[in-house]
C-alpha cells in the first residue's frame, strides 16, 4: 500500500486484533489512499459522532455489518453521540403516514440497539447538534475527529477549530473504530487555507440560512474567508453569534459541500492568522442586498400547488440551541399577542437536542408552546419528510438544508414568525420560482 503505516496498523492489518478490524482499516486505507492521504492520524477530543440514525427497513447490509462488527468485539474505541432520531409520535401526520412511518422505520429499536451496544453515548445522544453544552460532545481546537454529519462537521471546522473531512457514513463509525484516520484535506494546513474571499456587503444582517445557502452554492466544496460578517454579528463567539454561524454553516454544507469556513476576526483560525489563511490567486465573490434576493427568488417551489396553505411548519434544522428555543418562543408569544390568537395559525413544530429540550422543558417559555399548540421535538424534519406522502405535503421552514433536501419551502425567520401566528403573510405566491408580493420583501 502506498500510505506509510505504522507497526501497529501493519499488525491489524495482517489480522493482530482480528478479522473485523482488519477490514475496517483495510477500508479506512483505501479511502484515504483515494484522496492521496499518506498516514494515518489517531483521532481525540471527546466522542466520535455518527450520522446514520434510523433503522430504515431496506438498509439490510448495515444492520447486518453492525452485528458483524458487535459479534467480532470491533466496537467503537470512543463513545459516540448519533443523529436525530427519524419519528417522535408527538409530531402531527395522518394515519396514512403513520403507518408508512411504521414499515418504513420498522428497525428502528432493533437498530437502537445495536447503536447501544457498538458505543452509543446514552438515549440523549440523538442529535445534530452534539457540540451544545447540554449534550457535551464538543471537540477542542485541533481535535482530530472522525464525523460525517455536513452541519456538524462544517460547526467544528469552523466554530470549534477542530479538524475533521466531509466523511461518509459508516466511513465515520470506521474512523471511531479503529481510533484513526486518514490524514489529508481539512486535517492539513493547506487544506484549511482559504481559495475563496467571500465579502459581505449588505446594508442589515444577513439572514444566516440564505448567506450560508449563497456561499455554499458559490464555493461548493471550496474554503471561503468571510470579510465583513463580524460587521453583524461581532467579533466574539457569544452564544448567538455561534447558532448564527451554526445556521449559516448548515446553509453552505447543504446548499453547496462546504466543511470549513474562516470568518474574519471572529473563528478561531481567522482570529489567530487572519489573513495569512487566504491562498494565493483566491477567488472573490461579493454579497450585497441584491445578491441575497436574486438567491431566494430562485429557489424553485415543488409544491403540486404552489398556492396552497401550508400544513405544517418546521424550525430547527440543524437542531435549536436553548437560547434560540428560548428566542423563538418569546418572540411567537408578542406576535400571537398582536394577532389576537392564543394559538398557533399553522401545525408547528421546533426541532431540538434531547438534553436541550430537557433544560427546555422546566421553563415558563415551554409551557407557553404547549398552550400555542407548538409541539417541541427532538427528531429529525428531513427524515420525517423523506417519503412519497409527507413529501407531497405543503411544509414551511426556516431551514435551507431542509429545503435543499425536501419539497419544503424556505422562507425568513419572520416570515415564518408572521405565518405561524396568523399575522399577515408575505402575499400570494406565484408558480415556479417562488414571487413573493408585499411583506418583507
Ligand atoms: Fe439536523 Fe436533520 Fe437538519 S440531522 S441538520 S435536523 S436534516
Amino acid at each position: 500500500m502506498a500510505m506509510l503505516l505504522n507497526d501497529e496498523e501493519k499488525a491489524i492489518l495482517e489480522g493482530s486484533r482480528g478479522k473485523a478490524l482488519a477490514k475496517v482499516l483495510k477500508t479506512l486505507v483505501m479511502y484515504g489512499e483515494t484522496f492521496g492521504a499518506e498516514r494515518m492520524v489517531p483521532i481525540s477530543g471527546g466522542s466520535g459522532h455518527l450520522v446514520t440514525s434510523f433503522g430504515l427497513s431496506v438498509m439490510k447490509p448495515v444492520f447486518a455489518l453492525m452485528d458483524t462488527l458487535i459479534q467480532e468485539g470491533a466496537l467503537s474505541g470512543q463513545s459516540f453521540t448519533v443523529d436525530p432520531r427519524p419519528l417522535d409520535p408527538r409530531v402531527p401526520a395522518g394515519l396514512l403516514p403513520r403507518i408508512l412511518f411504521k414499515v418504513m422505520y420498522g428497525k428502528q429499536a432493533a437498530y437502537e440497539s445495536q447503536l447501544r451496544r457498538l458505543g452509543l453515548v446514552n438515549d440523549q445522544g440523538f442529535t445534530c447538534t452534539c457540540y451544545m453544552d447540554e449534550v457535551g460532545n464538543c471537540p477542542g481546537k485541533g481535535d482530530i475527529l472522525s464525523w460525517a454529519e455536513s452541519s456538524a462537521v462544517v460547526y467544528a471546522n469552523s466554530v470549534l477549530g477542530a479538524r475533521c473531512n466531509r466523511n461518509s457514513g459508516i466511513i465515520e463509525l470506521f474512523g471511531s473504530i479503529a481510533g484513526r484516520v486518514p490524514c489529508f484535506g481539512l486535517l492539513t494546513d493547506e487544506g484549511r487555507r482559504a481559495s475563496w474571499v467571500v465579502e459581505v456587503k449588505t446594508t442589515r444582517r444577513p439572514e444566516a440560512q440564505l448567506l450560508g445557502s449563497a456561499i455554499g452554492m458559490r464555493v461548493m466544496d471550496a474554503v471561503p474567508y468571510i470579510q465583513g460578517l463580524d460587521r453583524w454579528i461581532g467579533k466574539t463567539l457569544t452564544q448567538e453569534a455561534k447558532d448564527y454561524l451554526k445556521d449559516m454553516g448548515a446553509a453552505t454544507a447543504s446548499n453547496g459541500a462546504v466543511g470549513l469556513y474562516h470568518v474574519e476576526n471572529l473563528t478561531p483560525e481567522a482570529a489567530e492568522q487572519g489573513k495569512a489563511l487566504i491562498a494565493p490567486k483566491a477567488e472573490t465573490y461579493t454579497i450585497d442586498d441584491a445578491e441575497l434576493e436574486r438567491i431566494e427568488a430562485a429557489y424553485p417551489c415543488i409544491w403540486k400547488d404552489p398556492q396552497a396553505e401550508p400544513k405544517l411548519c418546521f424550525v430547527g434544522c440543524p437542531h435549536l440551541s436553548l437560547k434560540q428555543i428560548t428566542d423563538w418562543s418569546e418572540k411567537l408569544r408578542a406576535a400571537l399577542e398582536s394577532a389576537g390568537r392564543k394559538r398557533v395559525a399553522v401545525p408547528t413544530v421546533f426541532t431540538s437536542a434531547p438534553a436541550v429540550l430537557a433544560e427546555f422543558r422546566k421553563t415558563q417559555a415551554a409551557a407557553f408552546l404547549e398552550k400555542a399548540g407548538v409541539v417541541t421535538s427532538d427528531i429529525c424534519p428531513l427524515m420525517y419528510m423523506n417519503n412519497p406522502l409527507c413529501g407531497k405535503m405543503p411544509v414551511i421552514t426556516n431551514s435551507n438544508k431542509l429545503r435543499t433536501y425536501t419539497s419544503s419551502r424556505y422562507y425568513k425567520d419572520e416570515e415564518i414568525l408572521r405565518k405561524i401566528s396568523g399575522g399577515k403573510f408575505p402575499g400570494k405566491i406565484s408558480g415556479g420560482a417562488k414571487a413573493i408580493s408585499g411583506g418583507a420583501k
